[in-house]
């Protein structure tokens, strides 16, 4: 069985006295649960994170990174900047990434690279919007935003990976896809996946983002394709994020 892992996205939160009561809160919590679990933060408490983590069971990472290597770019943040701070890992293609910086699954691909050859690990997430949930398109508009990623990628690196799906109507909204439909739409990505890299489909941990809580986690994490979460508001409470680290099955 593929072991879970719990990733937290605090997206633009956090302060450096917040951070430092919640990162020693879920260092205190983590007690051998047996799941990996890490932090994504906002970069500039990269630095932060790495001091305080370093040594513990707590991964960090980065919410976004440049698909360029360096230069003019004012703003952006290379992949290489990222790995001085020992990220493990980076999200790619958030769908806020794609909503509000109009990130399309060719710009998230090239990103991806950028962040494996690196050394880091994307997390690459997918997903619809309520208008295609509604319409019945999910599968193939998540099998489109991963069909980009795919093309760009070295087949061989695909056991460096994570794929994250996100409905986006449940983000942040306290609806989540049922466990049923969640894992519906993974077993699609895995073998999305199996068709380019067989071994490496099998060993992916793909996530499932949306209103993930500790009330609900259990459930989502029991479906065989599913294994672990991208959690965004219920990361930024230590109690919440340990509640979904203790949740799995
Ligand atoms: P919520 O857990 O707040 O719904 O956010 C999910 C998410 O976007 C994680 O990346």
């Amino acid at each position: 069985m593929r072991p879970k892992l719990v990733v937290g996205n605090w997206k633009m939160n956090g302060s450096q006295v917040a951070n430092a009561n919640l990162l020693a809160g879920i260092m205190a919590g983590m007690n051998g649960s047996g799941v990996s679990c890490a932090v994504c933060v906002p970069a500039p408490y990269l630095a932060q994170a790495q001091a305080m983590l370093a040594g513990s069971l707590v991964a960090w990472g980065a919410q976004d990174v440049s698909a360029r290597q360096a230069g003019a770019f004012t703003g952006e943040i290379s992949a290489d900047m990222l790995a001085e701070f020992a990220c493990r890992y980076v999200i790619c293609g958030h769908s806020e990434r794609r909503a509000y910086h109009c990130e399309s699954s060719e710009l998230v691909a090239k990103k991806a690279v950028a962040v494996l050859n690196a050394g880091m690990t994307p997390i690459i997430c997918v997903g619809e919007t309520l208008a295609q949930h509604e319409a019945g398109e999910a599968l193939p508009v998540v099998t489109a935003q991963l069909g980009a990623a795919l093309a760009l990628i070295d087949p061989a690196l695909l056991t460096r990976i994570l794929i994250s799906y996100e409905p986006v109507w449940a983000i942040g909204t306290g609806k989540t896809a049922t466990p049923a439909m969640a894992q519906a739409v993974h077993a699609q990505l895995r073998a999305q996946v199996a068709a380019k890299n067989a071994v490496a489909a099998e060993d992916m941990q793909i996530l499932y983002g949306g209103s993930m809580k500790p009330d609900n986690a259990r459930q989502l994490m029991a479906q065989p394709d599913i294994d672990g979460g991208l959690i965004g508001g219920a990361a930024l409470k230590a109690e919440d994020f340990l509640g979904i680290i203790h949740a799995h099955v």
